[in-house]
């Protein structure tokens, strides 16, 4: 089959798992027969520098028009003192709103071969953590209006509007009971209803909802308690479902009680099957260039790309195999190393891992 991916390779130590993420999916084109044809699109602080704009038009178009967007992690120290509005940030912000990208699904997950790396007291970490974490992505306040202005005595105030509209709870809340018909059919709706409107909307919502999946059991959470639960015992969580600011918190919390976020990948979704697929975790400037990074997030995001997008499940299963096996095989990067293990640097595991496919 012939696809068109969108390659956005971003700053930091980006474009270096990317390379390793193209080499294992040439090597799943020569398994499976198939030809992915990659189309650059650069975003993030490189685009800042060649064209002024963190996310020029074309590369938008390119995304557009291609079956799959893949993207590794963008920003950097070296753009934090750049005009805000165009931070490397606003590009990503851009992107997802210009795909129309509202559902970001973030699965957090122990490794079994890496259950030393849980930060987690042993008997937490015992019970297992398997969960994923839904965001909204394309609105509330990273959405809603921003502004610094200064008031009558002379004094600067900002604001940030908190703003959801039916439809776009909705449309979320939806893809949470889904998910969960897919996994355990547990769904923690997370919200703050008990000081914010946008929330209390938010849980009416779900209660509603929740008539059309009688199979699911659905629960509310106060996002502070989410927090506290989610290293008191993440075992109860199946799906957490929540709006964009508290899904940034949340997930980044999620991903670090794995002690693996070198290793997670996500999806962002809207209407049909176009999604941008990314590892959770940064750009990493400060190991930027030294051969130093762990690509698997990286490539287990292009393994949920062929499976979510391109309709591609074996495909999709060939990589994630090969993930467990050079993992089983005792080869490590920096991040996750362990005692007895081996320690290979970004490209050697890239290459192992395509050689496993
Ligand atoms: C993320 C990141 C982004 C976000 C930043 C880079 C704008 O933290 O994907 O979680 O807040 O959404
Ligand atoms: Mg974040």
């Amino acid at each position: 089959m012939e696809k068109r991916i969108a390659i956005i390779r971003g700053d930091g130590i980006g474009p270096e798992i990317m390379a390793q993420a193209q080499i294992v999916l040439d090597a799943v084109c020569e398994k499976f027969g198939h030809h992915f044809i990659y189309e650059e699109a650069p975003m993030g602080g490189n685009a800042v520098d060649a064209f002024g704009v963190p996310l020029p038009q074309s590369s938008l178009d390119t995304c557009l028009s291609c079956d799959a967007a893949l993207l590794s992690a963008i920003g950097g120290p070296k753009w934090d003192s750049i005009e805000p509005s165009i931070r490397p940030e606003k590009g990503l912000l851009a992107l997802r709103g210009g795909m129309g990208l509202y559902a970001n699904l973030r699965p957090a997950q122990l490794f079994s071969q890496l259950a030393d790396a849980c930060p987690l007291r042993t008997d937490i970490a015992e019970k297992g953590i398997d969960f994923v974490v839904v965001r909204e992505l394309i609105g509330g306040a990273y959405f809603g209006e921003h502004k610094t202005w200064t008031q009558e005595n002379g004094e600067t105030a900002a604001s940030d509007l908190m703003i959801y509209r039916e439809h776009e709870i909705r449309r979320i809340l939806k893809v949470g009971f889904e998910t969960a018909m897919k996994r355990r059919k547990k769904l923690c709706s997370v919200d703050k209803a008990n000081v914010l409107d946008s929330s209390k909307l938010w849980r009416k919502l779900a209660k509603e909802i929740a008539a059309e999946y009688p199979e699911v059991e659905l629960s509310h959470m106060y996002v502070d308690n989410c927090a506290m639960q989610l290293v008191r015992d993440p075992s109860q969580f199946d799906v957490i479902v929540t709006e964009n600011l508290f899904g940034d918190i949340l997930s980044d919390e999620a991903s670090q009680i794995t002690g693996s976020i070198g290793m997670l990948p996500s999806s962002s979704q809207g209407e049909g099957t176009r999604g941008l697929y990314e590892p959770i975790h940064g750009s990493a400037p400060d190991i930027a260039g030294k051969d130093l990074a762990n690509p698997i997030g990286m490539i287990l995001a292009a393994a949920m790309m062929l499976r979510y997008s391109l309709d591609m499940p074996a495909e999709a299963d060939a990589i994630e195999s090969a993930v467990s096996k050079v993992l089983e095989s005792g080869l490590r990067t920096g991040d996750i190393m362990a005692p007895g293990m081996t320690q290979v640097g970004c490209k050697a595991m890239g290459q192992a891992i395509a050689e496993a496919i």
